[in-house]
């Protein structure tokens, strides 16, 4: 099912340079499914012209308050209230002004006061403008209203300055919005995640790692955030966008993976600040017993033994901790198992072991399931001994119904 199809965004343009990239943003909405009506202050028009925001959008530019062609001066209210998100980018200091005191002068600013539902805001200005006080004292009022917001990002910005106050980018901002639509189940929750593979450094050149791209794990945090929860991702090395709002921590080995996740496990769980874990990493079940200082040298030999060493099983050790905690502060473990072959009796084993809720399987040789690809097959299976066997989904799809899976077997908080 397409999100995006059927949902209605109103876009408010502020008076910024910015104004120029808002349109990649109504082309984004529209080619996902959504139907975008533009709103526009006096200034926004300098910057884009009323004529190019109805050719993107395919609908006609509102501008004015004042227009008596459009629903007997009414058209701010119909405007605020048939909508399902009012998205204001870029957000100039002048605008997020205005809207703190609740002015209403222009079509924009009265159509933002009329608004019952959500608003997004993506700000974009000068980096002194945006520190100044008077504009921290407007955000802040404007996120006690209840006001969302979405950046602005630090970078170069079109002044010739550097600094916080760039629009963010066109994927975030959609992204954002679209967690501003979905129901907000895991609000206040926390889940730590593990993504992606680890390599273990057999000299300064060469590694040993596995095909594990991190997108299943990308896939449950998207789901995890689009759903309302805080996300913290320990990862190995992979190359994926970066998620926008989760707290990502790099790491490149097991061990190193190991000591982040047992660090969070400890703060969190002193602080019963930590609701679900979900290990979907590849961890390298071995290192080289020796790292090279330097490259290994080919010699006449054909061969080269290296003798391996077992790594901490950060699952294993999860699962042990967690049942020392009483039950209800208990965080919901969840283990993935990548089997070749009687996946589902090794799962079994591998589940009851390593003491997980649930424990995903995905058999690496059935088509479409396990590393790299865009989709999964798995079979989720609890510990109350029930399998549910889920058909080719795409990863995020799999990420978006685990996440469900979860969300309805946590404890009350
Ligand atoms: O990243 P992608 O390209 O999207 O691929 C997704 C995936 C195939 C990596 C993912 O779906 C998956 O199956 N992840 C688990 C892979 C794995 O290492 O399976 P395992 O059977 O070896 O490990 C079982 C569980 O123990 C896993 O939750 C694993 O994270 C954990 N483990 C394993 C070894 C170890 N030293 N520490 C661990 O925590």
């Amino acid at each position: 099912m397409n999100f995006w199809l059927g949902k209605e965004i109103t876009l408010v343009v502020g008076g910024g340079i910015a104004a120029c990239r808002v349109l990649d943003l109504i082309r984004g909405l529209k080619t996902r499914g959504a139907g975008v009506t533009v709103v526009g202050t006096e200034a926004a028009t300098q910057f884009v012209t009323p004529l190019t925001f109805h050719a993107i959008s395919g609908r006609p530019f509102h501008g004015s308050l004042f227009d008596p062609s459009l629903e007997g001066g009414m058209d701010h209210i119909r405007l605020a209230r048939e909508t399902d998100l009012v998205i204001v980018a870029p957000a100039t200091a002048d605008l997020m002004a205005k809207m703190a005191n609740g002015l209403a002068n222009d079509l924009a600013t009265a159509m933002l006061l009329a608004r019952k539902g959500p608003i997004l805001i993506a700000p974009s200005m000068n980096v002194a403008m945006w520190e100044h006080p008077a504009t921290r004292r407007n955000v802040a009022t404007l996120q006690a209203d209840g006001v969302r917001f979405c950046g602005p990002e630090s970078g170069a910005l079109a002044c010739g300055e550097e600094g916080m106050g760039r629009l963010a980018a066109v994927e975030t901002i959609i992204e954002t919005a679209r967690r501003c639509l979905e129901p907000q189940t895991l609000s206040g929750r926390h889940f730590l995640l593990t993504a992606g593979p680890t390599r273990e450094e057999l000299d300064p050149v060469r590694y040993i790692s596995n095909h594990s791209s991190g997108k299943m794990g990308w896939g449950i945090a998207q789901g995890a955030l689009r759903a309302g929860a805080q996300v913290t991702l320990v990862h190995g090395p992979v190359n994926l966008p970066s998620i926008p709002g989760a707290l990502a921590i790099k790491v490149t080995s097991a061990r190193e993976m190991y000591a982040q996740v047992m660090g969070l496990w400890e703060t969190h769980t002193a602080t019963q600040t930590l609701d679900a874990v979900i290990l979907t990493a590849a961890v390298a079940d071995f290192r080289p017993v020796v790292k090279s200082p330097e490259k290994i040298k080919k010699t006449a030999a054909t061969t080269l033994n290296v003798e391996l060493e077992a790594n901490p099983d950060i699952l294993l050790e999860i699962g042990r901790r967690s049942q020392s905690l009483v039950n209800g502060k208990r965080p919901f473990l969840v283990g993935f198992a990548a089997e070749t072959g009687s996946a589902l009796e090794r799962g079994r084993e591998k589940m009851a072991r390593k003491k997980c809720d649930i424990l995903v399987v995905n058999d690496l040789f059935e088509e479409g399931a396990g590393f790299e690809g865009e989709t999964n097959r798995v079979t989720l299976l609890d510990s109350a001994g029930q399998e549910e066997v889920w058909p080719l989904m795409s990863k995020d799809a799999v990420g978006a119904r685990l996440v469900a899976t979860i969300a309805a077997r946590l404890h009350p908080p």
